[in-house]
């Protein structure tokens, strides 16, 4: 283990509080089963077999406590992991569970995973943790693949950036604990909306370190999606 990787215990935020209203299935979509099992379940289960983790925070609806508990913590043995309440949007939700590890020191390791990416594998949340401890903040990501342009209000393409340039992010996005803590009060004082993790910690004009992510770790959105999990859950990844 190098220098840069000492660090006082890592946690995961889990959120999994959203409406799912792109699935389009009348409930959360990490209550539905892929291969059998449901997308939260596999979710978590990854974190709590990785001796490096050593706290789990899911985030949910207060509403599905009690579902979470009959189809997720009781039947897949995971009733040690810790619940709590979201918020509106994603960034609130992840607030709050970043609020319930109050007590960490600002050197420990704070991991933020979507519940729907349950096709995430450890080497890829080693290589998060690793960007994480010796730059402060990293982001799972991957090339962009498509070409990306930027638009005018009126739908006319305006410029193409270099594709080199562009990466995909996904999740986990990791911190040392005490970088995130600054980047959420300062986004909160300011009334700043991120739409992923570490953009918080770009604002303040701090490093955020590409790590490596895969093509697998999905983030379930739309229906297409559950066949594309399905599909890749029949063919477990050869690297792994
Ligand atoms: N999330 C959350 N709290 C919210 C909104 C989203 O914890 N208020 C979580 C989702 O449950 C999901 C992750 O953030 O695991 C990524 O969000 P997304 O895929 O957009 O899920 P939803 O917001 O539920 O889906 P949609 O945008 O289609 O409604
Ligand atoms: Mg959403």
């Amino acid at each position: 283990m190098d220098d840069k990787d000492i660090y006082s215990g890592a946690a995961v935020v889990i959120p999994a509080a959203g409406s799912s209203v792109r699935m389009e299935a009348g409930r959360n979509k990490q209550f539905l089963k892929v291969s059998g099992v449901p997308i939260l379940a596999r979710t978590i289960s990854i974190f709590k077999e990785m001796p490096e983790i050593d706290r789990i925070i899911v985030v949910l609806n207060p509403d599905e406590f009690d579902v979470f508990r009959d189809e997720i913590a009781v039947p897949y043995g995971l009733t040690d992991i810790e619940v709590v309440a979201g918020g509106a949007d994603r960034q609130s939700s992840v607030y709050e569970g970043l609020r319930a590890l109050d007590d960490m020191p600002d050197d420990a390791v704070l991991l933020v995973h979507d519940g729907a990416r349950p096709l995430v594998t450890p080497a890829v949340i080693l290589d998060n943790i690793h960007g994480a401890c010796e730059f402060g903040a990293a982001v799972t990501a991957v090339p962009a693949s498509n070409t990306i342009k930027i638009t005018n209000s009126k739908g006319f393409s305006v410029q193409t950036p270099e594709r080199d340039t562009l990466y995909e992010a996904q999740t986990p996005q990791g911190f040392r604990i005490g970088v995130f803590r600054r980047a959420a009060e300062q986004a909160q004082k300011t009334g700043f909306t991120g739409t992923d993790d570490v953009s918080l910690v770009e604002r303040m004009g701090l490093p955020v370190r590409i790590t490596k992510g895969s093509r697998r770790n999905l983030k379930i959105t739309v229906p297409e999606d559950m066949i594309i999990a399905e599909a890749l859950f029949a063919q477990p990844d050869p690297k792994c």
